[in-house]
């Protein structure tokens, strides 16, 4: 892309990048994600096919590869550099073992709602978060989207306080702070991938799991786990992941009108989540979960103590002070 078309000195990078070959020609991007086809992540992509279409005057169009069929995010994300795939939607949960920075979202408790969430996604410590994954990742990021706040589901033994997790084995998602989080409050993570979640729950090699209420239900954990605390323990975002060369290889324009698709689709997306969460704690309890929706989550908050012990001095005491002071 060192090559740049004629023209004026005032020419921005993008504008040079149009100089070095891209036409505007119509393209189909390919984008993966592991839920189902029935969930946020899905209603979102169709919003943003949709978007993308008027936006790009019907010259770029997603093709959507939903239910791990590309693979579990992180071999999607490694994808990415080797154009299996263009585009990925993945919660920064995978991210531990790329971009650990990113990570600070990550901490139990630290959002107070989704409100709170989104002011620090969508300002500037959202922006130095995207910037970082940019490049420690050599990716682009197009938006944050949201995967949601996160609950304990368990087989036979239900969970109203920290003790009842001790010793359960419980899949996390393969991320440090996740698995300190839960060992600090005794139970034992076992870190997996989410295309294998299911078969263990079936198979009894986990008893528990964790995940927002769209995704145990669209992903049907109600018929393999009896219990649901909605401890809200980690607040769980996504971003919009591309291949830079991708993304490089399109017209200004139609950068601009990716770039523009992916944060309206993402702040529809956020939205399903927040109506799916309440439609489905509904559907849940008719399908047989036990549900606590009010645990006292404080004796959960004093048992994640020494994460942050153990975080402050990876992220800084005062970064995760300015994301908490966020209003
Ligand atoms: O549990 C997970 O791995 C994540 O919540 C998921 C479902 C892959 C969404 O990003």
């Amino acid at each position: 892309l060192s090559a740049c078309g004629g023209g004026g000195s005032t020419k921005t990078g993008a504008d040079e990048k149009s100089g070095s070959g891209s036409t505007g020609e119509k393209i189909t991007l390919k984008v993966g994600h592991t839920l189902a086809d029935t969930s946020h992540y899905q209603e979102g992509m169709k919003k943003f096919q949709e978007l993308i279409k008027e936006k790009s005057n019907g010259t770029i169009e997603l093709e959507v590869f939903p239910n791990g069929s590309l693979g579990g995010e992180r071999d999607m994300i490694e994808g990415l550099n080797v154009g299996s795939v263009d585009m990925v939607l993945t919660s920064t949960g995978p991210m531990s073992g790329f971009a650990p920075e990113v990570t600070v979202v990550d901490l139990p408790f630290l959002f107070e709602n989704e409100d709170h969430a989104h002011k620090v996604l969508d300002g500037e410590i959202g922006n130095d978060l995207r910037k970082k994954v940019e490049e420690t990742m050599s990716v682009k990021t197009l938006a944050w989207w949201e995967n949601g706040f996160r609950n304990v589901t368990t087989g036979k033994q239900a969970v109203e306080k920290p003790e009842d997790l001790k010793g359960i084995k419980i899949r996390t998602m393969e991320n440090d702070i996740h698995m300190d989080s839960f060992s600090a409050m005794g139970a034992q993570p076992t870190p997996m991938s989410f295309t294998e979640l299911f078969t263990a729950l079936q198979q009894g090699v986990i008893d528990a799991e964790e995940n927002p209420v769209p995704v145990i239900m669209t992903s049907r954990f109600y018929e393999v786990q009896d219990h649901l605390t909605m401890t809200r323990h980690f607040y769980n975002p996504s971003l919009v992941l591309m291949s830079p060369s991708k993304f490089d290889s399109l017209t200004p324009e139609q950068q601009k009108a990716l770039e523009e698709a992916a944060v309206e689709a993402g702040n529809y997306e956020r939205q399903v989540v927040q109506d799916m969460e309440k439609q489905y704690l509904g559907e849940l309890k008719e399908k047989g979960m036990k549900i606590i929706e009010n645990p006292d989550l404080g004796p959960f908050k004093e048992a994640v103590k020494p994460v942050y012990e153990k975080y402050e001095s990876v992220f800084g005491k005062e970064l995760i002070e300015s994301i908490r002071n966020t209003k």
